[in-house]
């Protein structure tokens, strides 16, 4: 029985990965991470505005629309950057030598600048691959959709001339047409999409008319829009890898995921709430669970539930989601009481 799967080109014992986190910054978590089963770790990312800060060598304040919106609640005002470019690549040698498994770096933008030019250091540092964190915010009511896709695909294309590392994009699913989009990614040389960056979830206190920063961390419910995508995504014979995150929580979750189509799945929340070495239990009961469904690889239980092979397809597509809610019948007794 094999676990052992291919990502970015990467050959990896499992499909469990941790995902960009804080749990990437000390040495002590990343070796729990390994030992406890980990194939893989993404490390944080190192942002666009860091490196411009540091390129600027002075700034008072984040100028540009933030590139990553969910750890922009991790700065406090002005903004207090957690990493400059010296030390991340520092970081990234020191994980290199101090572990086993693959390294992959993430850099975090969204302008087609000179920042993009440390996924060559990122390479010197010896990172293993690269995750390209490109969430752009689409805010501006003078650009187009059009006008960012070409923005993501030029940054591409860019880092892919000036680096040979392996290269992930991780985008967020607000796309009107994803399996176009990955597919030009995949033209100017992506080798992975991971699928998908979480929305920061601003709350609005109604009291003090204020947003709370506060980061919450997913749950499982998250994950089936993640596992549509990736059934889409795998049915169409793509040549990227895939990799979910977003709401992988349980062993169920690893489950679905591979066979919506996943190569990796990647993991933070699960792993924050319950500690580096839930991965391991994972890892345990996914071996567990395809010894008892006799799956004798992850290869042949990847997709086995995606759009091209599922047994019902329509099951993913607009008329079942018509058939749904005409079928759904309004039953007063069922009524929450508070309300
Ligand atoms: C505290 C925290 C820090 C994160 N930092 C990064 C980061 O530096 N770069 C990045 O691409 N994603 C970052 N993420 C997003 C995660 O990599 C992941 O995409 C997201 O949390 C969804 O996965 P989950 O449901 O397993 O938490 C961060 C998430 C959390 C909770």
């Amino acid at each position: 029985m094999k676990t052992s799967v291919t990502y970015l080109g990467l050959p990896l014992s499992s499909p469990l990965i941790a995902g960009a986190s804080p749990l990437g910054q000390e040495l002590d978590t990343l070796k729990r991470l390994e030992d406890s089963g980990a194939a893989a770790v993404v490390l944080p990312s190192l942002f666009e505005e860091e490196i411009k800060q540091r390129q600027r060598e002075t700034i008072t304040s984040l100028d540009e629309a933030p590139a990553f919106e969910e750890s922009q609640s991790f700065f406090t005002e002005p903004p207090m950057l957690s990493y400059g470019p010296d030390a991340y690549l520092e970081h990234v040698r020191k994980v290199k030598e101090a572990l086993g498994i693959p390294v992959i770096a993430s850099l975090n933008g969204t302008s087609n600048d000179s920042w993009v030019n440390y996924a060559r250091q990122i390479e010197e540092a010896g990172a293993d691959a690269l995750e390209l964190n490109l969430n752009i915010f689409a805010a501006n009511p003078h650009e187009t959709s059009t006008s960012i896709e070409q923005r993501l695909i030029s940054i591409i294309r860019h880092i892919r001339s000036g680096c040979g590392l392996p290269l992930a994009v991780k985008i967020s699913p607000q796309f009107t047409a994803l399996a176009n989009l990955a597919s030009q990614m995949e033209a100017v040389g992506a080798r992975g999409l991971v699928m998908f960056n979480r929305f920061f979830q601003p709350e609005i206190d109604i009291e003090n008319l204020s947003i709370q920063r506060k980061l919450k961390l997913s749950t499982s419910a998250e994950l089936p829009p993640r596992l549509a995508w990736l059934s889409v995504m795998s049915g169409t014979g793509t040549g990227l890898s895939l990799s979910v995150s977003g709401g992988v929580h349980t062993g169920e979750d690893v489950i679905r995921s591979i066979m919506s189509g996943a190569d990796t799945v990647q993991l933070v929340s699960a792993l924050i709430k319950k500690g580096p070495e839930y991965i391991g239990f994972l890892k345990a009961g996914l071996t567990r669970w395809m010894e008892e469904h006799e799956y004798a690889s992850i290869d042949a239980m990847r997709g086995s539930m995606n759009l091209a092979r599922c047994p019902d397809p329509s099951a993913y597509l607009r008329v079942n989601y018509m058939n749904m809610l005409h079928s759904w019948k309004y039953d007063p007794s069922a009524q929450d009481a508070e309300a």
